[in-house]
């Protein structure tokens, strides 16, 4: 039985995944997803290129990878697949949760998961009449939202990603006049989406937890911790540094709670973003942990300099080593264990603290996720697939 992988240009996610299915003896087919037609008709249901007709390709295909690189992209390829009678990781109903933060925190809810408070307000900051004179409704939403949320809030887009467009706000000018900046967009179609503020300490928490068909979830029992001082974004994308830390066993069962409420029975693989509220737990001088992450630096800056070379992409093998080495010189160094272990003693004091408030259904893994937690993701993905693949 083939699985599918599907994508639009490869990244080194979409190659460490070639590599683990190739380790593993399972034959990976490539279904572009770029200059293609998906033909629909009466008669007809066709996918193709120029070159090559994918629907006899597809027939021997037990199951799909999604790895189409925007939630808006992923969405529509999950549906097309499932049209086509072929199970995906991840399905379109996971994909369909995970576009929203909104509606993925109404899934965490209702599982009885930690969130932060949340505000949806369903309309936009200005909108035009018939005869294109605007209104403005700035003063309303920010009333609206300050009713609800008190002091400092995160407004963020309900579908971005990479920390784009995530604002702190701690006064009300400050709010109406982001309110005034705010347009709808691909990653905000609609109205305005705010957030309390979660006192974190420097750190926050990407969790990995993923189900196979006919067995129970599983969280992996490190996750990744992005830690920095500069902003209150702790995000990799904006170059935080990055830890493996081992979870308490209350986050990990909160975390598998997490994916049943969006994946539910059948297979599925996810990323959650959590943030440990620390409150009083914060200890009095953190001016160790800076000193520790300023001697971090070089290592840190010389794993983004092998991650930038553009020969990852031509000889993958010789890059990943590169890869390894640079993030094991990284991890042998004290400052990074003194980090770790105070993350690791943090975590254990405010376990039943941490607020789940993000789904990722594709996340990127094999530059950092894969080195600091041992989770190959690509692994889970596969078996997660071939525990769905049906005959074809
Ligand atoms: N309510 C909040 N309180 C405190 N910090 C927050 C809050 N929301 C987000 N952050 C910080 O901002 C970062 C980015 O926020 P969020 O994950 O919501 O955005 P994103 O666009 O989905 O980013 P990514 O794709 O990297 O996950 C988080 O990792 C976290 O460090
Ligand atoms: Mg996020």
């Amino acid at each position: 039985m083939s699985i599918a992988i599907l994508y639009e240009h490869p990244e080194t996610d979409e190659l460490g995944i070639k590599a683990t299915a190739q380790e593993m003896g399972v034959e990976l087919i490539h279904i572009p997803f770029r200059l293609v037609s998906i033909t629909v008709g009466n008669d007809a249901f066709r996918i193709r290129s120029k070159a090559k007709e994918y629907t006899w390709v597809l027939e021997r295909v037990g199951a799909v990878l999604n790895r189409a690189q925007s939630k808006n992209r992923r969405l529509y390829a999950s549906s097309i697949m499932e049209a086509l009678g072929k199970p995906v990781i991840n399905s379109s109903r996971v994909e369909y949760i995970c576009f929203s933060k909104l509606r993925t925190l109404l899934e965490f809810r209702r599982a009885g998961v930690k969130i932060p408070k949340s505000v949806f307000v369903p309309c936009n900051s200005h909108e035009f009449l018939e005869n294109m004179a605007k209104i403005h409704n700035e003063v309303s939403i920010a009333d609206l939202l300050e009713m609800e949320l008190d002091g400092t809030m995160v407004i963020k887009p309900d579908s971005g990603t990479h920390g784009r467009d995530v604002r702190l706000v701690k006064s009300r000018e400050a709010l109406i006049q982001l309110l005034e900046d705010t347009q709808p967009s691909i990653i905000n179609p609609v109205g305005i989406f705010a957030q309390e503020f979660v006192d974190k300490w420097f750190y926050d928490l990407r969790i990995v937890v993923s189900k196979e068909r006919g067995k129970p979830p599983s969280c992996h029992p490190l996750a990744l911790a992005r830690a920095g001082f500069k902003d209150f974004r702790t995000n990799t994308f904006l170059g935080n540094m990055v830890f493996g830390v081992k979870l308490p066993a209350a986050v990990m069962e909160a975390a598998e709670r997490c994916g049943m409420a969006i994946g539910g029975d059948s297979a599925w693989i996810l990323a959650l973003d959590a943030m440990p509220r620390v409150e009083g737990s914060r200890p009095a001088d953190d001016e160790c942990i800076r000193s520790d992450l300023e001697k971090l630096e070089p290592y840190f800056d010389n794993i983004k300099k092998v991650k930038r070379n553009p020969a990852k992409m031509k000889d993958f093998q010789t890059w990943n080593k590169r890869l390894e080495e640079a993030f094991d010189l990284y991890k042998r160094t004290e400052p990074y264990e003194r980090v770790r272990r105070a993350i690791e003693e943090n975590l254990e004091k405010v376990k039943d603290r941490v607020m789940f408030h993000e789904a990722n259904s594709c996340p990127e893994f094999w530059e950092q996720t894969r080195l600091m937690t041992g989770a190959n993701l690509a692994e889970h993905m596969i078996k997660c697939a071939l525990s769905v693949a049906n005959s074809g």
